[in-house]
């Protein structure tokens, strides 16, 4: 038997992302139920989200992101071999999103599969097309984060109804002879696992809000530094910090533990709300976007949510 000779190292080439057009603000919802815009500000963070309409599905979304990172990379369709989607909201058990996906972009053939790790599943995915590279079992990859929250919302129940959004963020990895993608930190912590949980097909999601606030303003931050530590980088240098988009409060509890005194924290949950699987590549292109992160810089992505699942690594920002 022989092995495949992999790529010394990988990197993102690029990233894309996606909204849907239709805006909901919190005077919107505090239209619906009862709540309002001073309540939603400051205990989470958002001032507005986008939900996709009833014609637009979890697909269609990722196809729009991945098709943007697939342009802003230079690569054609015909180059990549992988593609591989996290989200956890998808309308069908099978077939699986990334083969949909691949053939809506004309990637023919691809290897293709989902992962479901939830907020913390774009880390998950980005970590698996890093190994996938440097072993040589593919030589580019698309890696989406997609995820229609609405239709698994109860629109009546406040707790969950202005915290949840739809979008998707995508990123092309292609071979690098310097290392661009650190070594991933990941783990969970199963005995949670009912904080965050859609029961079944005809239930919403419910969540122990309380619970998983407390979990990962306690218990995050050393992985998060630890993330730093195996890729040898001392959080004083991250020229940005994109953790999962969950709560503002969370968010600015871990980059104040963390000590990345010089980076750009990203706060698109005010826009975007949480989008789960989608919200750090979402977060990450949009930076690029504004021109608020430099070409070259490394920024520490942190994914964490249900499961409950975490994972982060440092990347070389493209
Ligand atoms: O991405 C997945 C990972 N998930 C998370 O990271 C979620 C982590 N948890 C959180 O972000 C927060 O726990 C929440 C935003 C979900 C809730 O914030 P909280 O500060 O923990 O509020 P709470 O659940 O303790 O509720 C406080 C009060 C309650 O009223 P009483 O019992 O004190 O009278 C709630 O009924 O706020 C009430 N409340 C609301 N009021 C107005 C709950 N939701 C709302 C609302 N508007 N939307």
């Amino acid at each position: 038997m022989r092995l495949t000779q992999g790529s010394p190292g990988a990197r993102v080439l690029a990233f894309g992302h996606y909204q849907p057009a239709n805006v909901v603000t919190n005077d919107d919802l505090a239209a619906r139920m009862d709540t309002n815009d001073e309540w939603i500000q400051s205990r989470v963070g958002i001032a507005e989200r986008r939900i996709a309409s009833d014609n637009e599905s979890e697909i269609d979304l990722a196809v729009q992101a991945g098709g943007k990172a697939l342009a802003a990379s230079g690569l054609s369709s015909d180059d990549i071999d992988l593609v591989i989607v996290a989200t956890c909201t998808m309308e069908t058990q099978i077939p699986n999103a990334a083969g949909r996906v691949a053939h809506r972009l004309g990637v023919e053939a691809p290897g293709a599969y989902d992962v479901n790790a939830a907020c913390a599943g774009f880390c998950y995915a980005l970590a698996a097309a890093n190994d996938a590279v440097r072993a040589g079992s593919a030589t580019n990859v698309l890696v989406v984060g997609t995820e229609k929250f609405s239709p698994w919302i109860d629109w009546q129940d406040r707790a969950t109804a202005v915290i949840f959004a739809d979008g998707a963020g995508a990123a092309v990895v292609g071979p690098s002879d310097t290392p661009g993608i650190g070594p991933v930190v990941w783990g969970s912590a199963g005995d949670k696992s009912d904080a965050i949980i859609i029961k079944d097909r005809e239930s919403f999601l419910h969540q122990e809000g309380q619970t998983v606030f407390r979990w990962a303003t306690t218990a995050l931050h050393p992985v998060a530094r630890e993330a730093c530590e195996r890729a040898g980088v001392d959080p004083a240098e991250l020229a940005a910090f994109v953790p999962h988009q969950a709560n503002l409060r969370i968010i600015e509890a871990i980059a104040r533990k963390l000590g990345a005194d010089k980076a750009v924290i990203a706060r698109d949950i005010v826009h975007a709300g949480n989008t789960s699987a989608a919200s750090i590549p979402m977060a990450l292109s949009r930076m690029i976007e504004r021109g608020e992160v430099p070409s070259g810089g490394l920024a520490l992505l942190f994914g964490f949510g249900a499961g409950l699942a975490y994972a982060g690594q440092v990347i070389e920002i493209p």
